[in-house]
């Protein structure tokens, strides 16, 4: 993808810099790029393209059926609702719709949503399907994409994620534990024919990671990928589990793969405390790098301009020919994001390595220090990349 200075400017706001701080693009990344963050309790049922309320108004009575309650949406599912066809129920929203317009998940490009999602125990798995998100293409009379499901296997309640087409599945985990409580969903979609295309499924109990899986499959059908979420189900279940239940999500967010270029911030151009610029050991980048004193509280430090708040990924170029680990504060805007982050022996003087942290950026001024925590100084340091937003 080819982005303009400008789009730059706008969409990742890495390329403003004080004039005191030349700069130059290293190599090109891959980031994130927020296109989607809706509020329940600000947006409401305007954060979705469509709304399938009771397409069929067979149940007046439960309408809506969709709705925001607090900063949830919430899909409730009565035992007498009917879809338009009766063998099955129906409560979805569609799309991801922003104060611009909707968003188009085209060919060739790759999306990350994520959501947290409470199902309660009344919301089971069943024998035939009972879909809780898909992926579509939109129109009618063309079969999934992309399934998120509660199914039954062997007489255990699980929730999987396939490719629906080929029958790939994803990944799969038992649903019971998982129940009346927030769990956290992360979907990646790699919009492609074939083998151009793939599948990423996360997730997460807390901090316990139960699904990370990734399957290659065939991801486009035409026209344009659009994600649905809510309650489809079929009323064929032989397991006596349809019963008046909802489901609620929140946090929803989709994120846009996007092509940038970092911008690099040579440590030879940075404040310096107590320490000084040297060239002696090849293979630093620009004219030099930073030898700090061999002192706790040595820094270098960066200011620079960002175009756009958020998340940053900041890459610390550095060497230690020492075998002793040389930990460093790593302090963005005056705040420690990482508290003694180790950076430890390279085998040489001349052996650069790099550490990543993220960090949260504001827009304008910004800066990043490092300081020496140790009685041994800083490592010796390059450059700073900054990467997004
Ligand atoms: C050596 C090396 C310096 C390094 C220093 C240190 O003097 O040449 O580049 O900074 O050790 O231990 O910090």
């Amino acid at each position: 993808m080819d982005i303009t200075r400008r789009q730059l400017g706008t969409l990742v706001g890495a390329a403003l810099l004080t004039p005191y701080l030349p700069a130059r693009p290293a190599a090109a990344a891959v980031a994130w790029q927020l296109m989607w963050a809706p509020e329940a309790s600000s947006v409401g049922l305007g954060a979705f393209e469509t709304i399938e309320d009771d397409r069929a108004d067979s149940h007046p009575a439960g309408q809506p059926h969709i709705f925001a309650e607090g900063n949830n949406f919430r899909f409730n599912m009565h035992t007498v609702d009917r879809d338009t066809m009766t063998d099955r129920q129906r409560q979805e929203v569609t799309g991801t719709r922003n104060p611009s317009g909707y968003l188009q998940w085209l060919k060739g490009e790759t999306w990350r949503v994520t959501y947290s999602m409470f199902i309660p125990s009344s919301l089971k798995a069943t024998t035939t399907f009972t879909h809780i998100s898909q992926t579509k293409m939109p129109g009618t009379g063309t079969l999934p994409i992309t399934t998120t499901s509660l199914r039954r296997v062997n007489g255990v309640q699980t929730i999987e994620h396939t490719i629906y087409e080929q029958g790939i599945l994803v990944g799969r985990t038992n649903l019971e534990p998982l129940q009346d409580k927030w769990i956290d969903a992360e979907y990646e979609i790699k919009i492609g024919d074939g083998s151009a295309g793939s599948v990423r499924w996360v997730l997460r109990d807390g901090s316990t990671t139960l699904v990370d899986a990734t399957k290659t499959g065939d991801t486009f059908l035409g026209d344009r990928v659009r994600p649905k979420w809510g309650i489809y189900r079929s009323l064929g279940d032989t397991s006596g589990s349809l019963q008046n239940c909802y489901m609620l999500l929140t946090n929803m967010r989709a994120y846009k793969q996007v092509q940038v270029t970092a911008t690099r911030l040579e440590a030879e151009n940075a404040t310096i405390s107590q320490g000084v610029v040297e060239s002696n050991h090849a293979g630093y980048s620009g004219t030099g790098f930073v030898n700090s004193d061999n002192v706790a509280g040595a820094y270098t430090e960066w200011g620079f301009q960002q175009g756009t708040a958020g998340p940053a990924t900041l890459t610390i170029r550095y060497a230690n020919g020492t075998s002793a680990n040389r930990p460093m504060d790593v302090t963005v805007n005056g705040t420690v994001v990482a508290s003694g982050l180790s950076f430890a022996g390279t085998g040489a003087w001349t052996t650069w390595a790099s550490k990543t942290v993220n960090a949260n950026l504001v827009a304008g001024a910004n800066t990043v220090r490092l300081t020496a925590t140790t009685a041994n100084g800083c490592p010796n340091l390059d450059y700073l990349d900054i990467t997004g937003p």
